[in-house]
């Protein structure tokens, strides 16, 4: 199937310049956005640089694609794991979005960036007293249950303390399902098996269930959520655990008395929606998420039709933002041992660990020459080369069997597609600091930092 819809790339290599391709320039805008390279020369390395122009299309396709061509009453909660630069999570808020957040510290993040209360939906398997406590005195949207222990810790804190939340007022609760289905991608990043730590079993949401309806702590069950797994491209386990989650909600709306029946009216889908990191070209992602809504409308039309749902929601991460970054490093060295080729560039797993830590592939190329990214240049001997960065350790590689131009000290590189989980999974190993992160938007860049 064809997008009917499509998002101009996040990037594009013109007269051999990677430059943000600006889909939504305005008229004042240069018609020819400068090249990264360019806009970003007297800045240190490393960094990342955020396109917000692409974020904005972005979400704005989901907007379209779940919202309007399918007329689905859709809350979007974006997953502040994937990336909680204030640009991103101000400019989300601004279009609408809500926020799916797994920590007080997001809580905090996404406040401080101007999301409300009522857009915070809360998740995450191990929540402390002291972070439920948090969500009830600001009283969050809904809270996200994984385990029964956790319902019990929240009943024992609400009736212990009932003034956390406004006289008469019930805090909003999902139940993750673990649905038992297995997702095609990296076993570290599913999450709906049922060896996962993961959410209830059915048995578990059922002996929930029964325990809410006999509660006397001011708790209101809402739906199940789901979350299977990331980077998802290929949706047949979705639809089987959509269709798995919409059948016990059913069933477990009976457990609750006629009055009490039309309040479990909304159903949480989670996030996954994955990215094609091998290509430039961002046609097959767009393609998934027409698909996705195709799925969602399928499985929830009747739903929707007969009032007994009201509300979905979705938990999108890296759909939205990987795209948009560019993780830029200088080469300090090039090395050639008898066995290999190293470009030893400053930064490395302590700034994107995805490649040490799933194997996972960016593609890298020269902010500047004739080559596109996994491509030979027809000017410059390509060479094969392990791209490592400063880390002592051997998992240190940003790409293994990269084609690259020759490169010498001082050039620079951009690793692409490194929106999400990339700034978010960061660490100061090695007493590094943190990287600066530039926002792009309408041909003007900033620097915004995360903390
Ligand atoms: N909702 C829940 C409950 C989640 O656990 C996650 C991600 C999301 C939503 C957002 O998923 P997304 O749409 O971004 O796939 N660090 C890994 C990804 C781990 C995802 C963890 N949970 C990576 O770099 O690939």
């Amino acid at each position: 199937m064809k997008s009917k819809l499509s998002v101009p790339s996040a990037f594009t290599v013109r007269n051999g310049h990677i430059a943000p391709g600006n889909p939504v320039a305005p008229k004042s805008a240069p018609s020819s956005p400068s090249a990264v390279a360019e806009l970003t020369k007297d800045f240190e390395t490393p960094f990342y640089f955020y396109n917000l122009d692409h974020v904005r299309a972005r979400a704005e396709f989901l907007k379209t694609a779940l919202c309007e061509s399918q007329k689905l009453p859709v809350a979007i909660h974006y997953a502040a794991k994937a990336n909680a630069n204030p640009a991103i999570l101000k400019l989300l808020k601004s279009l609408g979005l809500c926020v799916d957040v797994v920590s007080s510290g997001e809580i905090d993040c996404a406040l401080r960036n101007g999301f409300d209360a009522d857009d915070i939906l809360f998740s995450g398997v191990a929540k402390t007293r002291r972070e439920l406590v948090h969500a009830l005195k600001i009283s969050v949207k809904q809270i996200n249950i994984e385990s029964l222990g956790e319902l019990e810790r929240l009943e024992q804190i609400l009736i212990a303390s009932p003034a956390l939340l406004p006289a008469g007022q019930k805090i909003s609760v999902g139940l993750r399902l673990n649905p038992n289905v297995s997702p095609e991608t990296h076993p570290y990043i599913t999450t709906g098996l049922k060896e996962n730590k993961f959410g209830l079993e059915e048995d578990a949401v059922i002996e929930a269930v029964r325990r809410i309806t006999k509660t006397q702590a001011p708790i209101q069950f809402r739906g199940l959520s789901l979350h299977i797994g990331s980077q998802l491209l290929e949706l047949t386990a979705l639809n089987d655990a959509i269709g798995i989650g919409l059948a016990v909600q059913n069933k477990v709306r009976d457990f609750f008395p006629a009055s009490e029946k039309s309040a479990v009216d909304r159903f949480d889908i989670g996030g996954g929606l994955g990215i094609n990191y091998d290509s430039i070209d961002e046609t097959v992602e767009c393609d998934v998420v027409q698909s996705y809504a195709e799925l969602l409308k399928k499985h929830v039309g009747s739903e929707l039709d007969s009032g007994r749902l009201r509300e979905l929601m979705v938990e999108p991460g890296r759909w939205l933002v990987a795209r948009s970054g560019l993780l830029v490093t200088e080469v300090q060295y090039t090395k050639t041992t008898q066995h290999k080729s190293f470009v030893i560039v400053d930064g490395g797993m302590n700034l994107l660990i995805r490649p040490a830590l799933y194997e996972a592939h960016h593609r890298i190329a020269p902010l500047t020459s004739d080559t596109k990214p996994g491509e030979s240049s027809t000017n410059e001997p390509a060479k094969n080369v392990d791209v490592v960065g400063p880390i002592c350790e051997s998992a240190d590689f940003l790409g293994r069997g990269v084609i690259l131009p020759n490169t010498a000290p001082g050039d620079r590189l951009a690793i692409f597609d490194t929106g999400a989980y990339g700034r978010t999974m960061a660490s100061n190993y090695n007493q590094r600091g943190w990287p600066a992160e530039y926002v792009y938007t309408e041909g003007r860049v900033s620097r915004i930092d995360s903390v």
